[in-house]
């Protein structure tokens, strides 16, 4: 992992001087990660790098749209056989799709159907191991075959919900709950505009 290098830019101003482009130096934070998929690496380091990995992120940025885009990329490109990574954020009491990584996906989720609607009307974290066997799952992508959603609660109240897929059955199990629910707190925490 390689973060917070800081790279010079030049550019040229040319509303300025057109016979002398005045240069104008900006320095510009990017952040370079390389996300790697390994099956074999134990969970907790993945996670525990992803911890790392997702603080750095939102570091400085409060927006909740912004940083929730990021987390969907990052868990998406990171964690072995995920087709599926993303936000339902409450909204007049229904879940509505946010940021995510996949495949185009259902717009609307009520509180209490599918997975997404039980783990939010539960607050509680769903692991299912087989998602055609889970009472009215809503099947997006055909390719998933189990599934986990983890409850963003803010302030003690929820405010949506982080959804995984797998095409894998069982992919899910304890060690990624323990560690999606640690990545969502950093994210409920360092995402202001949620309180
Ligand atoms: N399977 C979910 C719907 C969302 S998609 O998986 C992206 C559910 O049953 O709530």
């Amino acid at each position: 992992m390689q973060i917070d290098d800081w790279s010079r830019q030049v550019a040229t101003d040319q509303s300025a001087d057109r016979s002398a482009h005045s240069k104008v130096m900006t320095f510009q934070k990017v952040m370079t990660f390389q996300l790697e998929k390994n099956e074999t690496d134990p969970k907790a380091e993945v996670y525990a790098q992803l911890a790392a990995q997702l603080r750095s992120l939102i570091e400085g940025e409060r927006d909740f749209i912004a940083n929730a885009a990021n987390f969907a990329s990052l868990l998406y490109h990171s964690l072995f056989a995920v087709n599926w990574a993303g936000f339902y954020l409450l909204k007049e009491g229904e879940l509505v799709l946010g940021p995510f990584q996949g495949l185009p996906a259902c717009l609307r989720i009520a509180i209490g159907k599918g997975v997404c609607g039980t783990a939010a009307e539960q607050r509680q974290t769903i692991l299912v191991d087989n998602v055609h066997e889970f009472p009215g799952h809503i099947a997006c992508d055909s390719a998933s075959n189990s599934e986990i959603v983890v409850p963003l609660i803010a302030n003690e109240k929820l405010i949506g919900v982080l959804d995984l897929d797998s095409p894998l059955f069982a992919r899910f199990d304890d060690e990624d709950a323990r560690g999606l629910n640690e990545l969502a707190e950093i994210f409920v925490q360092g995402s202001s505009d949620l309180k």
